[in-house]
C-alpha cells in the first residue's frame, strides 16, 4: 500500500448525522500547548498522559495539534526512531468529533514522520475501541497482532496495528 499521500477520509457510512466540515488548522505542536493537550488527553483518554510525560516527548517527537482559532480541540503525537515510528497518543474534544478533526491530525503526522525517514508505523489500540480502528483502518492500517491484558484499567487487550509510509 502507497501511504505517501494519506487520504483524508470524508464521511463514510459511520457517520451517525451530516456535520458541518470543520474548517480548522493542523499546526506542529509547540511546549506552550502541553497544558491543553494534557487537558484534552484527560478526557480522551481512560488512562491519560500526564502533562509531565507529555512534556518530556514534545521536543523530540513529532507531535500535531488541531485549532479551532486558538483553541487547541485535538491532538496527535509520534516518535521516529530510525526507520518505524510509533503513533503514542491521538485525542478529539468531545464535542468536536465526527468532523474529520482526527483524519486531518492523522494525515499531516504520517507525513511528518515518512520526512522523519520512517518506513513503517505501530500503534496500540483498545480491541473495543471502533471509532479508533475505523479511522486508522481508512488509513490503511492493519492489524500485527494482540497484546493480551494491555490495558491495566481493565484488563482490555490492545490490538497492534501496523501501515507502511512510503514516499
Ligand atoms: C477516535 C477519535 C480520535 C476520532 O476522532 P474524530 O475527529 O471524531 O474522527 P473523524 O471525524 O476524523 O473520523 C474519521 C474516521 O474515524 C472513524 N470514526 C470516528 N468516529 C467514529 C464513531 N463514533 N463510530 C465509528 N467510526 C468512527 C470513521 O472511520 C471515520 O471515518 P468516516 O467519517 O469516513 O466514517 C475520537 O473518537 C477520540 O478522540 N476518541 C478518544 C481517544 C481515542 O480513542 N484515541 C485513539 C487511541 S488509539
Amino acid at each position: 500500500m502507497n501511504m505517501s499521500e494519506p487520504t483524508l477520509s470524508t464521511r463514510g457510512p459511520h457517520a451517525p448525522e451530516a456535520r458541518p466540515p470543520w474548517t480548522g488548522t493542523v499546526r506542529a505542536m509547540t511546549p506552550r500547548d502541553v497544558d491543553a493537550v494534557a487537558a484534552l488527553e484527560a478526557v480522551c483518554n481512560p488512562q491519560p498522559w500526564t502533562r509531565e510525560a507529555l512534556w518530556s516527548f514534545v521536543p523530540s517527537a513529532i507531535g500535531v495539534v488541531a485549532l479551532d482559532d486558538a483553541t487547541v480541540v485535538g491532538y496527535a503525537l509520534a516518535t521516529v526512531v530510525r526507520d518505524e515510528s510509533e503513533l503514542l497518543v491521538l485525542g478529539v474534544s468531545p464535542e468536536r468529533r465526527r468532523q474529520g478533526i482526527a483524519a486531518a491530525l492523522l494525515k499531516e503526522t504520517l507525513t511528518q514522520v515518512r520526512r522523519a525517514g520512517a518506513k513503517a508505523v505501530f500503534l496500540e489500540v483498545r480491541q473495543g475501541n471502533k471509532p479508533a480502528i475505523g479511522l486508522y483502518r481508512n488509513f490503511g492500517f492493519g492489524e500485527a497482532g494482540v497484546r493480551k491484558g494491555y490495558y491495566a484499567d481493565t484488563g482490555e487487550d490492545a490490538l497492534l496495528m501496523h501501515a507502511f509510509v512510503r514516499g
